[in-house]
């Protein structure tokens, strides 16, 4: 099967997700045998957004498998702060390492990274649209964790409007049978609507809800997220927003005993540190399965052929209307739209235009 540049989870059938999966977790069993499997090569990291986890549990993956590391986690000290536009960083990076993996605010820009690119390009977080590594992690975990990845009641919890992880998570999940999402916000910060059509359009049930309280009952994941303070235009929105769902032993009471407690992290104060002794939460354990769903990637990849030709849409003149795309940010940048549905969507950020 050929894995080409990782743009959103769903390029990939359920599987290459499985096989993903299955390797992620040969390595976790067997470390040692792929010491040397990346030898020679190098990945290159290119965060122009912070990161603890995906940039570190990148590295570490490309040591774990003998191969190196460059990049930039600062973009000030890249050319970029002289004005360089993120076509030519990508062909840049291309003389020197083996596979990139970038980290952007801007939604769509792994995919134009992808089209600039011969060497396979992973999307390390695009904004508030989409984080696929993510995402494989959480595949990862669950399958770990819970033995399966179907007929599952999963609650998500908090920032579902910028969340990449919930995205991702979203889209990925809904391509296995008997799944249901229990989407638990405020009105403010609701899930996007090219996801809610896309729920529809695969025939997948969701609910939206606002209480946890009284969602938490009968869910068998809960997946609690942070709201997305960087992605608000309005520090009053952020203020009103912040403190709306707090997980505390409390609200656990309510749950079932096989719930598992799932956080892509950073924390804020979305899950009361005491519920982190409570064999349920595993969002450390997710943190670490992140490294083995990492280094199966890069494998998967570094053998396969990269295709740059990966858009699906129609060359436009029609205007994306968001802001933070990278259509209406990098220059001599051309706009594609895909129809689906009724309704035309922008190729690099997914937002109806139409
Ligand atoms: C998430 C992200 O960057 O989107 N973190 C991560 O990669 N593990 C979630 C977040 O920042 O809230």
């Amino acid at each position: 099967m050929n894995y080409n540049h990782l743009i959103d989870l769903n390029y990939y059938s359920v599987e290459q997700c499985q096989e993903i999966i299955e390797l992620a977790i040969k390595i976790n069993n067997n470390p040692e045998k792929y010491l040397d499997s990346c030898k020679g090569k190098i990945l290159a990291t290119l965060f122009y957004e912070p990161s603890t986890r995906t940039q570190m549990s990148f590295q570490t993956a490309m040591l774990r498998l003998g191969g190196q590391v460059i990049g930039f986690d600062n973009p000030s000290n890249s050319s970029v702060a002289k004005g360089e536009g993120l076509a030519d960083t990508i062909k840049t990076i291309n003389c020197y390492a083996d596979i990139i993996t970038i980290r952007s605010p801007i939604e769509g820009s792994a995919k134009y990274s992808a089209l600039n690119s011969e060497l396979p390009v992973i999307n390390a977080g695009d904004g508030g649209h989409l984080h696929p590594t993510q995402t494989l992690t959480d595949l990862l975990t669950l399958k770990i964790e819970k033995g399966r990845l179907e007929n599952l009641k999963i609650g998500i919890c908090g920032d579902l409007k910028f969340g990449r992880t919930v995205h991702s998570l979203i889209k990925a999940l809904s391509r296995y049978k008997n799944n249901t999402f229990i989407l638990i916000s405020t009105e403010n910060l609701k899930i996007p609507e090219y996801i809610k059509e896309f729920l529809i359009y695969n025939n997948c049930d969701f609910e939206e809800v606002f209480s946890l309280d009284e969602a938490i009952f009968d869910l068998d994941i809960l997946y609690m997220t942070r709201i997305q303070k960087e992605r608000f235009k309005d520090e009053q929105e952020y203020l009103s927003q912040k403190d709306v769902y707090i997980l505390d032993c409390e609200k656990l009471k309510k749950a079932k005993k096989e719930l598992i407690i799932m956080h892509p992290l950073p924390r804020v104060d979305e899950i009361d540190n005491n519920i982190d002794k409570d064999e349920r939460a595993i969002y450390f354990k997710q943190a670490r399965y992140g490294v083995y769903a990492r280094m199966a990637l890069i494998l998967k990849m570094l053998e396969s052929k990269t295709d740059k030709n990966i858009l699906k849409g129609n060359k436009t003149d029609l205007k994306c209307l968001n802001e933070k795309c990278i259509c209406n940010t990098e220059k001599n940048i051309h706009n594609f739209v895909i129809k689906s549905n009724n309704n035309i969507y922008c190729e690099y950020c997914e937002k109806i235009i139409k």
